[in-house]
């Protein structure tokens, strides 16, 4: 069974693509692990830095290669979806030369938010209000059903979400086993932590009275809170500078220190130049400035 891990934080380059792209690298790389990427933001930055610019708009848009889109399309239409064909195998670039064998990935495209609107106005009528929750239910279950396809392939799967709530974004939650929010140490990006997971709480409360009300077997597992990545750390003399070590202990004061992983992301060049070769970190010897 694989863990299921989705990254949010609505605020916007706080590095959520890039410690995705990151962790499943890292697992892959350091850990021997299979992982799963799935990118649901209508930016494509995660599919843009994990198989290369010109390769996804190829594979999207000259080809009309299947994508997140193939996924939503089978919840409008009766065709049935398998796995395989939207799940992008052994492309995710590891250096100039060679790709993760144990990492794959769902792409994401550009007119994502369409769907979002689309599925929002989707209402099936059912016999009485039981069989309809049952229907929202099915709305948000639609990444869930993909991933119970591939549970037993991967050992992770790890959602980069976009910055909103919309249905596509709750359907990354209602899939999830856990969240994780990546977030910068400064003022603006620390304080939307609390009403997110504020909001998780309430979705779990929705998604718990839908599941009961709706007569459907089991339960449903809550999306549980895994913990804050600080990312973007300046470090001074060995530790956080001044006023990012004030943060992150402002944060811990306010969510325990249990909520915030003990390693922290530097600020450095070594991303930003990796990300612009579509390369993670670990490729540092294909980086131009690495030499
Ligand atoms: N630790 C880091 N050091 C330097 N640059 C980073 C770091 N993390 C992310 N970046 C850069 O910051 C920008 C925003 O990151 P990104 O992952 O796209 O954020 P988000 O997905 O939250 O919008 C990108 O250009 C990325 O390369
Ligand atoms: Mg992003």
């Amino acid at each position: 069974m694989s863990i299921v891990v989705s990254m949010i934080n609505w605020k916007g380059g706080v590095g959520k693509t890039t410690l995705t792209l990151h962790l499943a690298t890292g697992l892959a790389e350091r850990h021997g692990k299979r992982v799963l990427l799935i990118d649901l933001d209508a930016q494509c930055n995660l599919s843009f830095l994990a198989i290369g610019t010109s390769e996804h708009v190829t594979h999207t848009y000259t080809n009309s290669q299947p994508t997140l889109k193939d996924i939503f399309d089978s919840y409008f239409s009766p065709t049935p979806l398998t796995a395989n064909n939207v799940i992008l195998q052994q492309q995710v670039r590891a250096n100039a030369e060679q790709v993760y064998t144990t990492v794959d990935i769902i792409l994401s495209y550009q007119e994502l938010t369409l769907l979002d609107m689309k599925l929002a106005r989707e209402k099936r009528s059912g016999r009485d209000h039981r069989e309809e929750t049952k229907f929202e239910i099915e709305k948000l279950s639609v990444i869930k059903n993909i991933i119970n396809l591939v549970t037993h392939d991967y050992d992770y799967v790890l959602r980069d979400c976009p910055p909103n709530v919309h249905l596509v974004t709750q359907n990354a939650f209602f899939a999830s086993d856990y969240y994780v929010i990546p977030a910068i140490p400064d003022f603006l990006s620390t304080v939307g932590i609390s009403l997110i997971n504020t909001y998780m709480n309430q979705f779990n409360n929705d998604y718990t009275s839908m599941w009961v009300y709706a007569g459907l077997s089991d339960s449903y597992v809550a999306t549980r809170f895994g913990g804050i990545i600080f990312n973007m750390v300046d470090e001074y003399g060995g530790g956080p500078k001044n006023g990012h070590q004030q943060i992150i202990n402002s944060t811990a004061a306010q969510l325990g220190r249990s909520a915030i992983f003990s390693k922290y992301v530097t600020d450095g060049d070594g991303i930003s130049t990796a990300a612009q070769m579509n390369l993670p970190v670990y490729a540092y010897k294909d980086c131009p400035r690495a030499h």
